[in-house]
């Protein structure tokens, strides 16, 4: 394969995707790290409690600008998120910023055990390993100098890696009232632990944290858009990944993302190759500072396949997808009458729940209603693609619909393939009492605890629920197309589970994302015999027991002794 500037490597297109090795590659990783009834994907055999990653990374020798702690100050009601215009938009100062990221991504409690503590945050995250790290890349005002940034989320700081030559060149390529925020990931956080299937987690973990940024600008009555033309060379770039002298002998963070955030307007249909093309020229003659921290002190094991697919799944530069938005009713509104700072900062993932509690019918139509994309309602607005990820929904217990399983595909396309792949005996029904634009279909009758339990790795929390969905992505002609689209599945799987903890924290109850199921057997239960849908990601919804032997710690008490104030 041709390389680039970065050490990128041009995809190396084939007329015939059999021949393709970057679409092969994606398909062997894929059913790898699959989890079967018969052996988990491979993983390591014990845990180098020794090696464990540092949860919190550093840049030494950075200059760190403190951010006040200013999300409890934003009033803005749950419910007017999701209405364009009710919230008006915040003025773009270090205390928005400051709010934004702690909204996304910062801490939300210490949680003591005994003799072990450990933070817990606003986003959530496969195994609470958190290999997403998050950037800001600022045009420059008063309080917060022209440059690249580092969120540093132990200290809620921002550590200044790079300022670039020219400040004022520097400010043209942003549009008025506009930021970017970049993400990218560190895959051993995950590897250490889960081995394999490690990379798809820290998928997954992306789209938790894009949807994070969506839900926490909207707090602030600010727009943000995916800017999906651009390539992950753009994104290392203009994050400074690339520079290896910065990462000598440290974990390497992979290129994940681009977000604009805007105060204002903006033209989803702008393509901003250019501009990121631009900024990443003008930031490689910047003045760049600090070095990564180191997160293990060992890596004894090795995960190979995950560099491979890594390499494999690099974003080119793509074309802009033109969608043409389905007209849908507004989204039914919301009875909560909490703040959405609030919500987002009590979110926590049930570890089991009371296998007893009967979710009321208008809270499982909200709850669905909120994953239907409509082109001005967080956070599907953030995306510029047709939903790619179904859902099928194993109904345990909801107020006047019979348990069993349900379809609801999120697109027209969607359900024409759920239609042709999943069972035949499947009867496509609506149900009685439905919302007519909610395309929720009854497939078939039946207790479906059992089931839910033993294709998610045996966990009660897929039983003890309300109910439990198995999310289905539009494999096949995704990876076809773009092989690289593989990491944006789980991406927009991600952003469901965001949305589905946050509708079931609005409503009081609780939500728990589910990386471990067995992929064929959830496929085998719903009649998929190929791989034009498979299973990527799972999430249950219900009534959850807390655990009263763990103490809670407010999430920023270290700051007055780390800041020295
Ligand atoms: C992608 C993903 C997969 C997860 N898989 C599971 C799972 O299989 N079982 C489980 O009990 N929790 C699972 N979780 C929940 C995490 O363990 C949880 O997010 C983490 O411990 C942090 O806790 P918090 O969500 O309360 O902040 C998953 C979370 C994510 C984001």
């Amino acid at each position: 394969m041709p390389v680039s500037k970065h050490g990128y490597h041009a995809r190396d297109m084939s007329d015939d995707p059999q021949n393709d090795p970057a679409i092969n590659s994606v398909e062997d990783y894929h059913q790898r790290s699959k989890h079967s009834l018969q052996k988990y994907a491979r993983g390591p055999d014990t845990l180098d409690w020794n090696a464990q990653p540092d949860p919190f990374r550093s840049y030494a020798g950075t200059v760190r600008y403190k951010l006040p702690l200013s999300a409890r100050q934003i009033a803005t009601p749950y419910p007017d998120l999701f209405h364009p215009g009710r919230v008006e938009a915040a003025a773009i100062t270090l205390e928005s910023i400051a709010a934004l990221f702690e909204l996304s991504m910062g801490l939300s409690s210490w949680k003591v055990y005994g003799a072990t503590r450990w933070a817990l945050r606003n986003n959530p995250s496969s195994g609470n390993l958190h290999p997403t790290e998050s950037y800001i890349v600022f045009p420059g005002d008063a309080a917060l100098p022209a440059g690249v940034y580092h969120y540093h989320v132990y200290a809620h700081s921002l550590e200044h890696r790079c300022e670039p030559e020219d400040t004022e060149s520097f400010k043209q390529t942003f549009a008025d009232n506009s930021f970017l925020i970049g993400l990218s990931s560190i895959h051993w956080r995950e590897a250490w632990k889960y081995g394999e299937r490690a990379y798809r987690y820290c998928q997954h973990d992306v789209g938790h944290a894009i949807a994070c940024f969506r839900y926490a600008a909207a707090t602030l009555g600010w727009q943000v858009r995916l800017l999906d033309t651009c390539s992950d060379e753009h994104i290392t770039g203009i994050l400074g990944l690339y520079r290896t002298s910065d990462y000598t002998d440290v974990e390497s963070e992979a290129p994940d993302a681009i977000l604009q955030i805007s105060c204002g307007n903006q033209d989803a249909n702008t393509d901003n190759t250019k501009q990121a093309e631009v900024l990443s020229d003008m930031l490689a003659s910047g003045h760049w500072h600090g070095c990564a921290s180191r997160l293990s002190s060992h890596h004894f094991e090795h995960w190979n396949v995950i560099e491979e697919i890594t390499q494999y799944c690099q974003k080119p530069v793509s074309p802009i997808e033109n969608v043409l938005p389905e007209s849908k009713p507004i989204l039914s509104e919301c009875s909560t009458q909490l703040d959405a700072s609030f919500v987002i900062r009590k979110r926590r993932s049930a570890q089991s729940f009371d296998g007893s509690s009967i979710m009321p019918l208008f809270t499982l139509y909200r709850l669905l209603d909120c994953l239907l994309p409509r082109i001005t309602v967080p956070p599907f607005d953030v995306l510029s693609w047709q939903p790619r990820v179904h859902l099928v929904v194993f109904i345990h217990r909801v107020d006047g619909l019979k348990p069993g399983l349900y379809a609801l595909p999120r697109s027209e396309q969607g359900e024409i393939l759920l239609r042709k792949n999943l069972r035949e005996q499947f009867d496509w029904s609506r149900p009685a009492i439905c919302p007519e634009w909610l395309p929720l279909h009854h497939l078939i009758s039946a207790k479906s605890q059992k089931a839910a339990r033993t294709l998610s790795c045996h966990q009660n929390i897929a039983s003890d629920s309300a109910l439990c969905i198995s999310m289905l992505a539009e494999f096949e002609n995704t990876i076809k197309d773009a092989p690289w689209r593989y990491r944006q599945l789980f991406w927009e799987a991600g952003m469901i589970g965001q949305s589905l903890y946050l509708e079931a924290e609005a409503a009081n109850i609780s939500g728990t994302g589910i990386g471990c199921f067995f992929d064929d057997a959830v496929h085998e239960t719903l009649g998929i015999n190929n791989t034009a849908l498979q299973s990527i990601y799972s999430f249950t919804v219900g009534t959850a027991i807390r655990d009263t032997r763990l103490v809670s710690l407010p999430p920023y008490s270290h700051l007055e002794e780390l800041r020295g104030s």
